[in-house]
C-alpha cells in the first residue's frame, strides 16, 4: 500500500497537482510542512503585537478603526494557517504549546520595536508587502489546504500594505517633522524586512527540498530579490529614501541589486537574542493563560450541548 501511496504522491507532484489531507504523504512531507505553516501560523499571531500597541494611540478614529480592522485580519490568518496546520495531524494545542513552552520559531521581524506612529506605515508598506511577494507563490503550494488559506490571507494583505503605504504617503507630504519620522521608520524596517526572506539561498537547508515538492516555488533570494524591485518605484512615489547605498539597478541582470544583510544580526533575532523576543513571548504566554477560563468555558459548554443532543 504505502509504494502505491508513494508512486500516486511522486505522481501527483510531477503533474504539478495538490495534495488533500487524506492522500498517502511522505512522512518528511508532513513534518516539513507541519514546520513550515505552523511558523507561518505563529508568525501571524506573534504578528498581532507590535500593531497592537498603537491601537490606542492612532491619531483619529478613522485610523484606529482600520488598525483595529487589520490586527482582527492577523489574527484570522493565524487561525486559518492553524486549522490548515491540523490537517496533517497535529494539534491546535500542540502548536500552540510549541510556541509558547518550546523553541518554534515565528518570523524574525515581529521581534524589532514599532517606535513611532510612522512604523504601522513603515509595517504595513515593508512588512505586508514582503509579506505578499512571499505567499502568491505559495497560492499555489502542492498542499491544498495550505495553498486555499494562502489565497484568502494574501487578498487581505494587499489591503495592509496599501493602507501602510498611505500612511506613509500622508506623512512624508506633511510636515518636515512628519517626513522624518517617516523616512525614520523606513530606515529600521528596511533590512529586517528584506531577512523576511529567509537566509542566503547557500544556507537555507529547506529550500532544495521544498522546491521539488512544490511547496515553495521561488528560492529566499529571488523572491527578495523581486521585493526590492518592487519597492524602488514605490519609495520614489512616496517621496522616502530606502536606506541602502548600495543599491544599483544591473543593466545585464534587469534587476535591483541591494547591499548585504547583516546575517549575524538575523540568527541571533531568530535564536531569540532580538530586542523584543522576550517581551512578545511573555505577552503571548500571558494571553494564552489568561484565556485558559475561555477554553474551559467553551468545552464545557460543547460537553453540555452533546450531552443534550445524546439525551
Ligand atoms: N524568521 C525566522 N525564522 C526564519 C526566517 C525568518 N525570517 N527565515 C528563515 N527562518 C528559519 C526557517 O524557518 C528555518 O528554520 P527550521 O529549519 O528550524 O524550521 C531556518 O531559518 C532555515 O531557513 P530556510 O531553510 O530558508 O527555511 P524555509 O525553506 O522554511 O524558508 C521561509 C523560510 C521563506 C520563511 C518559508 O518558511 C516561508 O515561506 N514561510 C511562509 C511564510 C511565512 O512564514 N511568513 C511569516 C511572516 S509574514 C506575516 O506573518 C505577515
Amino acid at each position: 500500500q504505502e509504494v502505491a501511496g508513494r508512486e500516486a504522491f511522486e505522481e501527483l507532484i510531477a503533474e504539478d497537482s495538490r495534495v488533500e489531507p487524506r492522500d498517502w504523504m511522505p512522512a518528511d512531507y508532513r513534518k516539513s510542512l507541519t514546520r513550515q505553516m505552523s511558523q507561518h501560523a505563529h508568525s501571524e499571531i506573534i504578528g498581532m503585537q507590535p500593531e497592537a500597541n498603537w491601537i490606542t494611540r492612532a491619531p483619529s478614529l478613522k485610523r484606529k478603526s482600520i488598525l483595529m480592522a487589520k490586527v482582527q485580519d492577523e489574527a484570522g490568518h493565524g487561525l486559518y494557517l492553524y486549522s490548515a496546520t491540523e490537517t496533517l495531524g497535529t494539534s491546535r494545542d500542540e502548536l500552540t504549546d510549541q510556541l509558547i513552552y518550546g523553541s518554534a520559531k515565528y518570523s524574525s521581524i515581529f521581534n524589532y520595536p514599532a517606535r513611532s506612529w510612522a512604523d504601522m506605515g513603515a509595517i504595513g508598506w515593508l512588512v505586508d508587502g514582503a509579506a505578499i511577494v512571499n505567499q502568491v507563490p505559495l497560492c499555489r503550494a502542492s498542499y491544498a489546504p495550505y495553498g486555499r488559506a494562502m489565497v484568502r490571507i494574501c487578498k487581505e494583505e494587499s489591503f495592509h500594505q496599501r493602507q501602510g503605504w498611505e500612511i506613509l504617503y500622508e506623512l512624508s507630504h506633511g510636515s518636515p517633522a512628519q517626513k522624518q519620522m517617516a523616512q525614520d521608520a523606513v530606515d529600521r524596517f528596511y533590512a529586517p524586512a528584506l531577512m523576511m526572506f529567509g537566509p542566503p539561498d547557500a544556507d537555507s537547508p529547506n529550500s532544495q527540498q521544498s522546491m521539488a515538492w512544490n511547496i515553495k516555488r521561488f528560492s529566499n533570494d529571488e523572491l527578495r530579490q523581486r521585493f526590492v524591485g518592487m519597492i524602488v518605484e514605490q519609495a520614489e512615489a512616496l517621496g522616502l529614501t530606502l536606506p541602502d547605498p548600495e543599491l544599483r539597478f544591473d543593466e545585464e541582470s534587469g534587476q535591483w541589486i541591494h547591499q548585504d544583510l547583516d546575517w549575524d544580526e538575523f540568527m541571533r533575532v531568530i535564536k531569540g537574542g532580538g530586542p523584543c523576543n522576550a517581551q512578545r513571548m511573555a505577552r503571548r504566554r500571558d494571553a494564552h493563560e489568561d484565556g485558559a477560563w475561555v477554553r474551559e468555558a467553551a468545552a464545557a459548554y460543547a460537553r453540555d450541548r452533546a450531552d443534550e443532543m445524546d439525551e
